[in-house]
């Protein structure tokens, strides 16, 4: 009875709703993680006894549903613990992860592993071809279920088991790793400028910013005009540097040292990405794949490795010369505007911003002021509202949160009922978050059938993390945020407005790594909508929309520098491609 108000006590534990994160300390995550790990391996010897020795006897509602309530809490509770990873890193919070991660990755691999499991499976399955009732929700899941229990090994042996599983624990601190030393590569990174000529071209709102960092910690007050002012490698700092810097020693030393983050010395990721490679390949080998990118497509839409050759091949062939008229059209502008010699890799953002700049009569000074982001989110809503019928309102202080600047959503259907909530984190803190922008669902739709410990049924919760600036003053945020904003957006709906009754299967769960960006990439296109456009801005002092001029200079420049963009996807999707199937 002692430990069960323990139990009670340790708010990790409480997954009767979201995450009690005011609540939850770095010193919850080992008993926590520790009991909920030996619960499922109990919990697991039970399931697999009662499961019946008849196929027959087998229904989606005896294996199926007290399968997904057996995994609940340790899964939720990992995912908390995963979240604070990326979004409130510290030294601390790694040493317990550090600690728990093999006993979880062992845990789950037992499940993944369960022969008898993979066995009960597989009738459902065939009894469904003769006839059986299950929907077409359930039998993708049986189907995943099934191909994904080969890949976690279920069908190995002995020896080979063993190694695998041996990888598989290898493989999860390495990428552990890999993440920590990209995060603290970019913390160990800063140039303090002293000279007003370094920020000469950077607009005033990201001078502000980069004087606060200067400041940062310290009880001195920053000043945008006189300086000094740090720069530091985490997107927002980058990118304005790198468009609007007249000083390009400075360029060049940044984009140096961001190309060859976590290359070398201390955080080196390079010996780490070899290791990860040769494991995925023996991982592959073991499976019977020829290689690790064959072996990840086989759950993916993309028939095969030949396949994402083509198209990578056809679009390169498509965007190249496209790509070279736009370098040399580049490079013709910035030698009309005293620039001498050939461009240069932290040549080109900058003299493309130049140029887009003198094509178009717009910099980004003009647009930012017309997005702040408050209006930008209530223009999104009022969007979701229009195509979806829903209804999204701020709920603030209803859930807790991980940091202060975190806001909190309800969505209500069209009847006015709460159906989904999400979070959004919104501002870049590189010393602490992952950089850039994405989506994790945190509930998901379940059925009745794990019904929340106070009764009523979960609904599903998502977070939004994007890295605006974290401007602070009279100035708003500026553009060049709404995209990513629209598009994690799109993940997010299509999390929330899930009408799938099972975890396994609903919002994005499931659906293929190459076909997951559709809604996302839809949602995006609304900004090149005139209605949208008009609706998401508004000046930030009169509440102006952006006016017609400046929307249709932004229609006509859409179309501009297609071509090196794509040529940029391209790369990383062909060095990915290379990366794990060619052994070099
Ligand atoms: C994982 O990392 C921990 C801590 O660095 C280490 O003690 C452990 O041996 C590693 N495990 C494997 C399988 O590499
Ligand atoms: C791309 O162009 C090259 C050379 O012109 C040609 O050999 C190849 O077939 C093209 N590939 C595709 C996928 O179009
Ligand atoms: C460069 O200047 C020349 C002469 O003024 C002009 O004809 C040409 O269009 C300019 N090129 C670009 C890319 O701006
Ligand atoms: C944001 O500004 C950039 C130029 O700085 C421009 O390319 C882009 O179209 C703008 N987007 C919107 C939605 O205003
Ligand atoms: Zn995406």
């Amino acid at each position: 009875e002692r430990e069960d108000s323990k139990d009670r006590e340790n708010p990790l534990l409480d997954t009767s709703g979201l995450p009690r994160f005011s609540d939850i300390t770095v010193s919850h995550i080992v008993p926590v993680i520790m009991q909920l790990t030996r619960q499922l391996e109990e919990g697991l010897q039970e399931y697999e006894h009662r499961l019946k020795p008849q196929p027959s006897d087998r229904s989606w509602e005896s294996v199926e549903e007290p399968l997904e309530l057996l995994v609940f809490p340790l899964s939720y509770s990992w995912l908390v613990v995963s979240h604070l990873l990326s979004v409130a890193n510290s030294q601390e919070l790694r040493l317990v992860h550090q600690q728990v991660q093999p006993v979880y990755v062992n845990t789950m691999t037992r499940l993944a592993q369960s022969f008898p499991i993979f066995l009960a499976h597989k009738p459902i399955r065939e009894l469904n071809t003769e006839g059986q009732k299950l929907d077409r929700v359930q039998r993708r899941i049986l189907e995943s279920f099934l191909h994904g229990a080969r890949l976690a090994g279920v069908e190995l042996q002995g020896g080979k088991k063993q190694r695998f599983n041996q990888i598989q624990l290898q493989l999860a601190n390495l990428t552990t790793k890999f993440k920590e030393n990209v995060l603290d590569a970019t913390k160990a990174f800063s140039i303090t400028l002293m000279d007003r000529l370094s920020v000469e071209g950077i607009p005033e709102t990201a001078r502000r910013l980069l004087a606060n960092n200067a400041v940062a910690g310290t009880d001195r007050s920053s000043d945008p005009e006189k300086g000094p002012w740090m720069v530091t490698l985490d997107d927002p700092s980058y990118d304005v540097v790198m468009k609007h810097s007249q000083d390009r020693q400075l360029r060049e030393r940044l984009f140096r040292a961001r190309v060859t983050r976590a290359a070398a010395g201390q955080f080196d990721n390079s010996v780490i990405i070899q290791e990860i490679r040769e494991l995925r390949r023996e991982t592959a080998e073991i499976l019977g794949y020829k290689n690790y990118a064959e072996l990840s497509l086989s759950s993916k839409m993309a028939k095969n490795v030949e396949a994402v050759w083509d198209l990578l091949n056809f679009l390169h062939n498509k965007s190249y010369p496209v790509a070279q008229r736009e370098l040399e059209s580049l490079q013709e502008f910035a030698q009309n505007h005293s620039h001498v010699g050939e461009l240069k890799h932290w040549d080109l953002p900058f003299w493309a911003e130049r140029q887009w700049e003198s094509l178009f009569s717009l910099t980004d000074e003009m647009v930012r002021p017309y997005f702040p982001l408050e209006r930008v989110l209530s223009g999104l809503f009022k969007l979701s509202s229009d195509l979806l019928g829903i209804r999204i309102e701020p709920a603030d202080g209803t859930a807790q949160v991980w940091n202060p600047a975190v806001r909190f959503f309800y969505v209500y259907d069209e009847k006015g009922t709460h159906i989904a909530s999400f979070y959004l984190d919104p501002y870049s803190r590189p010393q602490e978050k992952h950089s850039g922008a994405w989506m994790l669902g945190f509930l998901d739709s379940h059925n009745h059938h794990i019904p929340p410990l106070g009764g009523g049924i979960y609904l599903p919760a998502c977070l939004l993390a994007i890295s605006l600036l974290p401007v602070s003053g009279p100035k708003p945020h500026g553009n060049c945020s709404q995209e990513i904003e629209l598009h994690q957006f799109g993940h997010g709906l299509q999390h929330m407005l899930t009408t799938v009754p099972y975890a396994a299967a609903s919002g994005i769960n499931n659906i293929e790594w190459d076909a997951v960006e559709i809604v996302s990439q839809f949602m995006e296109n609304w900004l090149y909508d005139r209605d949208t456009i008009m609706r998401i801005s508004g000046h930030y002092q009169t509440g102006e929309h952006l006016p017609d001029d400046m929307f249709k200079q932004i229609l006509r420049g859409r179309r501009e520098e297609g071509g090196l963009s794509m040529l940029t996807q391209l790369y990383f999707a062909a060095l990915d491609m290379e990366l794990h199937s060619r052994w070099v």
